[in-house]
């Protein structure tokens, strides 16, 4: 259903992989609620991933870019400039890696070459993306910004790893540069703090499948998926959200304001009702 929420709007999407990434599910529905965007990721991402299929489908151009790089960065934006004839009016960081997890380093023995790595790719990118946006005037007034985040970065969960020192990270980046963007160009960003999703980057966390059955069932409305996700994303585009800034969102079900559930234990020991 399309409620034309994003008509005349334009937009940069970074970070869909196949169809399981919340990025492209953003993207489609981004475009359904009428706006025009391009798409970047890695270089490596657009020969393994599937990418081309989403372009194609969307009508959108892919700009390769590796998120770290400011070269690439810059790239990014003044191409968006040009195929969507001006600066645009929303971003979505969808990023996220960390070598330490895929090579299965415990919390307390990290690599810190690659933790450093992991800061680079998962956390700094988001700062450097934003502030070449205000170096080539990438973003228009009244834009919108997100970041996608998960709740570690408050509560410990480890075998999340050194990903919850990144989302902190990431989030507090988010309301550091949402009060320049703000005072400079109106610009408003935020994070969004996304429920356990079957992707890529969620089900290679270790005990991925414990983390999303314990939220499905602490989680009043059960887990947010990435199509909900996409749905609130766009939301937060459009202009009914324009004096929403520096926030980190929850998009959970009700899984962060929970303490203790007795759903949660009516299924673990069903005789005890
Ligand atoms: N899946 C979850 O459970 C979950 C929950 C909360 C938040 N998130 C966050 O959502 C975001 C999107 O992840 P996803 O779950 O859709 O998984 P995904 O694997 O589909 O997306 C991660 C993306 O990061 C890109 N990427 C990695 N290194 C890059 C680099 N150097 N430059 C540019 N792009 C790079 C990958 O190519 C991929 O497209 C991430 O920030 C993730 O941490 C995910």
């Amino acid at each position: 259903m399309s409620n034309q929420l994003l008509k005349n709007k334009t937009g940069i999407v970074f970070g869909a992989l196949d169809e399981q990434s919340i990025a492209w599910k953003v993207a489609e529905r981004a475009v359904e609620e009428g706006a025009r965007i391009t798409l970047s990721n890695a270089p490596v991402a657009l020969r393994f991933g599937k990418i081309n299929e989403l372009a194609s489908k969307l009508q959108s151009e892919i700009i390769p870019a590796d998120a770290t790089s400011m070269e690439d960065l810059t790239t990014v934006f003044t191409r968006s400039k040009e195929i969507l004839g001006g600066p645009v009016d929303f971003v979505l960081h969808s990023i996220g890696m960390s070598l330490n997890v895929r090579k299965g380093k415990h919390y307390t023995d990290l690599n810190h070459e690659w933790m450093l790595k992991t800061m680079d790719i998962s956390a700094l990118s988001f700062h450097k993306m934003m502030q070449v946006a205000l170096k080539t005037d990438g973003i228009a007034e009244w834009g919108s910004v997100l970041g996608l985040t998960y709740i570690a970065a408050q509560r410990v969960f480890p075998d999340y790893n050194e990903m919850a020192d990144a989302k902190a990270l990431l989030e507090s980046i988010g309301r550091s540069f949402g009060y320049h963007l703000g005072t400079l160009k109106k610009i408003r960003v935020n994070t969004i703090s996304q429920s356990p999703t079957w992707t890529t980057a969620g089900s290679g966390v270790k005990g991925f499948r414990e983390f999303f059955d314990y939220a499905q069932k602490m989680s009043p409305l059960g887990n947010a998926t990435a199509e909900d996700c996409a749905n609130y994303c766009v939301t937060l585009f459009s202009d009914l959200t324009r004096m929403v800034t520096m926030q980190n969102l929850f998009h959970d079900g009700g899984f962060s304001s929970m303490g203790i559930s007795p759903l949660f234990f009516a299924e673990e020991a069903p005789s005890e009702k």
